[in-house]
């Protein structure tokens, strides 16, 4: 088992396989990115053997993030070698955060390559806006992926980062809409993650107000659930369904994290919010065994911090980390 300086149990890495993405969403990416070359990337087959040595030391749920994790080449082979894991036990799950655009074509691979559960993310049911926040994207591939994940048995969850005066009008909507669906819904406090054009204060919309309005048309009901992430869920009556709110800036929930975070170059994060790093990839390249790589990730965990600080605030023009979401994974 991996624990940190905290006593906390790290059993869940979450892996991000590009830094690439087919869409542009205002609050994670500036236009005109500059992505990695591919020779910096960690190969699928190093990638595997991360894997299964994250596994060998006591994590047991892996999740695989980007950029959109299904644009690499090939991903459907490492998402079929690490499935196996899980089909022998020896990973408790697999699971992939994507933004839908590729599922109608890879929903039933992935569920065969034995991930059961995935996060779509989509902010908007609204085509118009959903093009004005990615930028480049079309909603109705993304509903008919969507479809297609259901049809082929994966459990969804919809994840929205919530935007002020962009969808905040659609919260209503979205969850009647996953409520009949039978998806889960989870909302998300931006945070300040790398630069991007325009001012976050702008868009940064605190779930606790949320949460208050829809109180007002939806009996929500807090319950227990847990998927391992930080989300903290309610029940809808009116729908059967959970809701689920991420708020990193209005309620700190370090104490209880229990992740890391690969970059695609293996980087190895131990917190979203803070610069601390270790390399993996050079004791991965350095030699065959894994004793490297494992005395890597144990110094990494060693050094977990106990949370981030973020801020947002008009006088703050720096964001708390530079790097990008679509870099250490969303
Ligand atoms: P499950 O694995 O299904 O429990 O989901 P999750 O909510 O942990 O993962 P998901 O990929 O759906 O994450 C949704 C969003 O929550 C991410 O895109 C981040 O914005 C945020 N998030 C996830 N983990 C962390 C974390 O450790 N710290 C912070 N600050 N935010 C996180
Ligand atoms: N703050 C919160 N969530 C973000 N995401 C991307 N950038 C941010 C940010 N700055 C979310 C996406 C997606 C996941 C990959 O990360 O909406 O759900
Ligand atoms: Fe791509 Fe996801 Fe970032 Fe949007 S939030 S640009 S879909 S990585």
């Amino acid at each position: 088992m991996l624990i940190d300086p905290f006593g906390r149990e790290i059993g869940y890495v979450r892996i991000s396989v590009t830094d690439r993405c087919d869409l542009r969403c205002v609050y994670c990416m500036a236009e005109h990115m500059t992505f990695l070359p591919k020779k910096d990337l960690l190969t699928l087959e190093e990638l595997h053997r991360l894997g299964l040595t994250l596994i060998d030391q006591g994590v047991s749920r892996i999740r695989l993030t980007g950029g959109e994790p299904l644009v690499r080449r090939n991903i459907l082979w490492l998402i079929g070698q690490l499935g196996a894991e899980v089909k022998a036990g020896r990973l408790d799950e697999l699971t992939v955060t994507t933004n839908g655009t590729q599922l109608r074509r890879f929903a039933g691979q992935l569920f065969e390559a034995g991930v059961r559960r995935i996060n779509v993310s989509l902010d908007t049911l609204e085509r118009e806006k959903f093009q004005a926040i990615t930028r480049w994207g079309r909603l109705e591939p993304v509903l008919e992926g969507v479809q297609a994940a259901k049809d082929a048995g994966l459990k969804v969850k919809i994840n929205a980062v919530a935007l002020k005066g962009v969808n905040e009008d659609e919260f209503d909507r979205m969850l009647a809409w996953c409520g009949a669906e039978g998806f889960d819904l989870t909302l998300i406090e931006t945070m300040p993650l790398g630069d991007i054009e325009g001012d976050r204060t702008d868009q940064y919309l605190p779930l606790s107000r949320v949460r208050a309005r829809l109180a007002e048309r939806w009996t929500l009901t807090d319950i227990p659930y847990k998927t391992g992430g930080p989300a903290r869920y309610v029940e809808v009556a009116e729908t059967g369904g959970r809701l689920g709110f991420i708020t990193p800036m209005t309620h700190n929930f370090c104490e209880s994290c229990n992740r890391v975070r690969v970059t695609c170059t293996g980087t190895m994060f131990m917190c979203l919010g803070q610069e601390d790093a270790v390399d993996l990839r050079g004791p991965l390249r350095a030699s065959e065994s894994n004793e490297l790589l494992e005395s890597a990730i144990r110094d990494g965990i060693a050094r977990k911090p106990k949370g981030h600080d973020f801020v947002i605030d008009r006088r703050r023009k720096k964001p708390a980390v530079g790097r990008h979401m679509s870099v250490t994974g969303g």
